[in-house]
């Protein structure tokens, strides 16, 4: 009876695993190297992108555009379509600025759990959101907590996504301070990278706002002084 209870627990766990495995973004699994995800541009060109997920945000999308812009470098916003129809004016000034937009589905759900018919759902209407903000649509795109499965995946594909994760997490949501976020991100930085960061808090509020904005004050003079160019997704090397 015990042993049974055990080897039950132990089966759930390996399947909990594996799934896990297989589906969760941050690095990459089998269903990345069977359907050509991007979690990184090329390693021989000293290039790397900063992106920014779930804004735009009424508050710290503005000062991150202000920052780049004094900065003088172009960064890839992964934005959300119910946020974009909540500030269309926001969404249009990070594309008059020279940034790249990327489509984060509509409300942020955990993908793998979707119907894929709802997964496809989800990117067109952000598409949308997009198009009336901008009159552009995106052509990459970007999955909440870099959710994937091979079902999510060919989704992406049908509605003509490039689906691109990243190979450095800076956690800045965590609520570090801004210099440890910096040294996180310095630490793994290589050519080809592409660092995960945030303009919009979602979930449970109270970390400072202004963490991300600082941490990337710091990252951009060293990066540069490595010798590294700052550039959207798109512009990445292959
Ligand atoms: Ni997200």
């Amino acid at each position: 009876m015990l042993l049974h209870l055990v080897l039950a627990v132990v089966a759930i766990g390996a399947v909990i695993g594996i799934a896990y495995l297989v589906c969760y973004g941050g690095f990459e699994g089998p269903v990345d190297w069977a359907m050509h995800t991007s979690s990184h541009g090329s390693r021989d060109a000293r290039q790397i992108a900063l992106t920014f997920d779930d804004g735009p945000d009424p508050e710290r999308t503005p000062a991150m555009l202000d920052a780049l812009a004094a900065l003088d470098v172009k960064a890839t916003f992964f934005v959300l379509g119910s946020s974009v129809d909540a500030h269309p004016e926001l969404c249009a000034r990070i594309l008059r600025e020279g940034h790249e937009l990327g489509n984060h589905t509509y409300h942020h759900r955990y993908l793998p759990l979707t119907r894929s018919r709802d997964v496809e759902r989800e990117l067109v209407a952000t598409d949308l959101a997009i198009l009336r903000a901008t009159g552009t649509v995106p052509t990459i795109a970007r999955p909440p907590y870099g959710g994937r499965s091979p079902w999510t995946v060919r989704a992406f594909a049908r509605v003509a996504k490039r689906l691109v994760l990243w190979d450095i997490n800076s956690f800045d949501w965590k609520g570090a301070p801004s210099d440890d976020v910096a040294r996180r991100v310095l630490d793994q930085a290589r050519p080809g990278s592409i660092i995960l960061m945030h303009d919009a808090r979602r979930g449970r509020a109270g970390k400072k706002p202004s963490t991300t904005v600082e941490a990337v004050r710091l990252l951009v003079p060293e990066l540069q002084a490595r010798g590294y160019d700052l550039v959207t997704v798109s512009h990445l090397a292959a």
